[in-house]
């Protein structure tokens, strides 16, 4: 059974973004190699299709075949009269089959708890197991940013917080309309403080950190550079619109394999040092380098990683002789 702390620790490198009225993306999404799918009913799905777009999103759920994969649904927000009957509609239809709710444009702490409690309500009338369906926020706004903190405190369904930089950008008047790409005239990475604030509380009640979309699907290398980015600071995963940007993101959300062996080679060395066979020290040397504990735990993430995404040792710890 996929408990709520083994969903959090499932690798979201790729989350694929389905919209929810469109049935041939719902049929089509299933049989690609991302490690999440969102259906979508809010900005993916126009106003007059919302309605029709629960019902299909249900039954994708109910009989389509997810091969594994995380399955999430994105309701509208809170502002808006949508969001109760899409949480309804969805949970109670298809709640066993759904393992989180994305709520976007979360402003404050508040409505991310509105929104457990309403999951509480749904999974007790139902019979279904209480605190399983997990919780994505999304900050799209400066309000968001600026309560970041707290909302990541806000409730034990939380698995990741999600960067929405289209939302963002218009939130703050950013002088760009290419998501994700600097605004002229400013030399510096626009970006950098937003996605650190958000990987800081992310990363503080132990959840995901994870990168919104690139728009310009056809632009491998902007997708590239951008992802990038995010992937060096941290963060677990980016949203993929187009197929094309699936692989790419599993790959650029990997360690490389050599920052894996390199890794697992750490924390066979780390053991052995302060093994008694090992003399029972704090420290070591790995080659030319000094390991301790601080580097046992930067091992742990990256050989986490590693062993999450499948990656196999190509390297053997030997204890040094003498
Ligand atoms: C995603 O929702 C975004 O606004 O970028
Ligand atoms: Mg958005």
């Amino acid at each position: 059974m996929t408990t709520v702390a083994a969903g959090r620790l499932r690798p979201r490198r790729s989350c694929l973004a389905v919209p929810g009225s469109n049935p041939r993306f719902l049929e089509k999404a299933q049989g690609l190699p991302s490690d999440q799918v969102f259906l979508d009913l809010e900005d993916a799905c126009a106003p007059l299709v919302k309605e029709r777009a629960r019902h299909m999103i249900v039954d994708a759920l109910n009989n389509g075949d997810w091969g594994g994969k995380i399955r999430v649904v994105r309701v509208n927000d809170w502002t808006t009269h949508w969001t109760y009957r899409d949480v309804v509609t969805v949970v109670e239809e298809a709640g066993p089959n759904l393992d989180c709710v994305m709520l976007p444009k979360v402003a404050d702490a508040a409505q991310v708890t509105a929104l457990d409690l309403l999951l509480t309500q749904i999974e007790k009338t139902m019979g279904f197991e209480v605190g399983r369906i997990g919780i994505e926020a999304q900050i799209e706004t400066a309000a968001g940013l600026e309560h970041v903190g707290a909302i990541a405190a806000s409730s034990s369904r939380l698995e990741t917080i999600v960067f929405g930089p289209a939302d963002f950008m218009a939130s703050i008047g950013m002088r760009s309309l290419v998501v994700g790409e600097q605004p002229a005239g400013y030399a510096a990475d626009a970006y950098h403080y937003i996605l650190m604030r958000i990987l800081m509380a992310a990363r503080a009640h132990d959840l995901q950190a994870i990168d919104g979309p690139y728009l310009q699907v056809r632009d491998a290398d902007g997708f590239g550079a951008v992802a990038r980015r995010s992937a060096a600071l941290g963060y677990d995963g980016k949203w993929v619109l187009h197929p094309d940007q699936i692989a790419a993101a599993n790959e650029i959300f990997s360690p490389s394999q050599d920052d894996y062996d390199h890794a697992e080679l750490i924390l066979d060395a780390y053991d052995w040092c302060t093994s008694a066979a090992g003399g029972a020290r704090g420290s070591a040397m790995l080659g030319d380098e000094m390991i301790d504990e601080a580097s046992r735990k930067m091992a742990v993430v990256i050989a986490g990683k590693g062993r999450a995404a499948g990656l196999r040792r190509t390297s053997v710890f030997e204890p040094p002789q003498g």
